[in-house]
């Protein structure tokens, strides 16, 4: 198992590697891979610290050269990286081709798995395949425990004792390149106790910057009350509609960024009263449920003198008498233990 385990990083490695090298030493690699990244505004220090990449538009460039090094088509196959049809005759075929590659590393730096981004919006190349393909769950690679960009973000975190949390690759990408380096990416993913717990290693204050869109939206209300159990601070941000961090940063430009940060970021709780307040409208059965979901989230706190906070703050909000509001959570909190 452990020398399994190795093996994948090694074979990792030498993939990050070539891809890294196929970037920037092959024609393709310049002309569709480096001119993609330098569109986006992607630096040459950028792409090393990222460690960003190109495969070839080919079905076999990376285990060609793989297998010529001695690394077998199981270990490749065990990797993500070639996939091999049950009964064919060939060893298999390159997982990813004709894409620009996010190499995946986790806590400690090494690489455990790749996403990657497809290059034409082109829809007759596009139409039937996924945006970004990334690498399948391996003996290194556990999904729900990863946090994209961890490896880059964790001296910052400790130091500023805060964490932004993004959906994508590309908004951890654009945050570093507009001097934010606190910054990591749940993947597109609703949030996992491990990816919140792997936070909360270096920093309890969490910042959720999602895209804003009512997919983002509903994303960040269903991580609420799981980041809130693990007794973390969360805020969030949102953005106008259609846009994401990397699209917005892109826009206004670093200092205005930060600004609109400062000043649109809301403690979670307060966000989530609000939303709910505005979709019951006037409906005393509405208002009532709104209640009851919002007493729920708060009792997830583990702290006794945030909680008091959160339902001094919301009876307010919610023109409901405070008192009422402990009572209620008293009785959940009796369940819950
Ligand atoms: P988005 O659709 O918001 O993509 O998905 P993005 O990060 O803004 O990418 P660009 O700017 O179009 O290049 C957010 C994240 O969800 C995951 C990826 O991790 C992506 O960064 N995702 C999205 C996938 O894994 N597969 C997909 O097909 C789409
Ligand atoms: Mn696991
Ligand atoms: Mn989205
Ligand atoms: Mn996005
Ligand atoms: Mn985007």
């Amino acid at each position: 198992r452990q020398n399994e385990r190795e093996s994948l990083y090694i074979i990792l490695n030498f993939a990050k590697n070539f891809y890294v090298q196929q970037l920037h030493e092959s024609d393709e690699g310049q002309a569709v891979g480096l001119s993609y990244f330098k569109e986006r505004g992607f630096t040459g220090e950028i792409r090393k610290k990222f460690e960003l990449g190109y495969s070839l538009d080919t079905w076999d460039a990376f285990s060609k050269v793989a297998l010529e090094k001695g690394y077998s088509s199981q270990l490749l196959e065990k990797a993500g990286l070639l996939i091999h049809k049950e009964g064919s005759q060939t060893a298999g075929y390159d997982r990813f081709r004709g894409r620009v590659i996010f190499p995946i590393h986790n806590v400690a730096g090494k690489v455990i798995a790749f996403g990657a981004r497809i290059l034409k919006s082109d829809k007759s190349k596009a139409a039937n395949q996924p945006k970004y393909l990334n690498s399948p769950e391996t003996e290194v690679y556990h999904k729900s425990d990863v946090l994209y960009g961890i490896f880059q973000a964790k001296n910052a975190i400790r130091q500023l004792d805060h964490c932004y949390l993004v959906e994508g690759y590309t908004d951890v990408i654009s945050l570093n390149q507009g001097g934010i380096e606190n910054v990591v990416a749940s993947s597109g993913t609703s949030l996992t106790v491990e990816q919140i717990r792997l936070i909360g290693r270096f920093t309890p204050n969490v910042t959720i910057l999602y895209d804003g869109d009512i997919a983002g939206i509903k994303a960040a209300l269903r991580g609420l009350d799981l980041v809130l159990e693990e007794g973390l601070n969360v805020s969030i941000v949102l953005f106008p509609d259609g846009d994401d961090p990397d699209s917005y940063v892109r826009k206004v430009g670093a200092e205005a960024f930060k600004a609109y940060l400062k000043n649109n970021s809301k403690d979670f709780i307060t966000f989530k009263t609000e939303m709910l307040l505005q979709d019951a409208g006037n409906d005393p059965f509405r208002l009532a449920a709104v209640i009851g979901e919002v007493v729920n989230s708060i009792v997830k706190i583990p702290d006794a003198i945030k909680r008091q906070v959160f339902f001094h703050r919301t009876s307010e909000m919610m023109k409901v008498d405070e008192q009422m509001l402990i009572t209620e959570g008293n009785k959940l909190l009796r369940k819950l233990h």
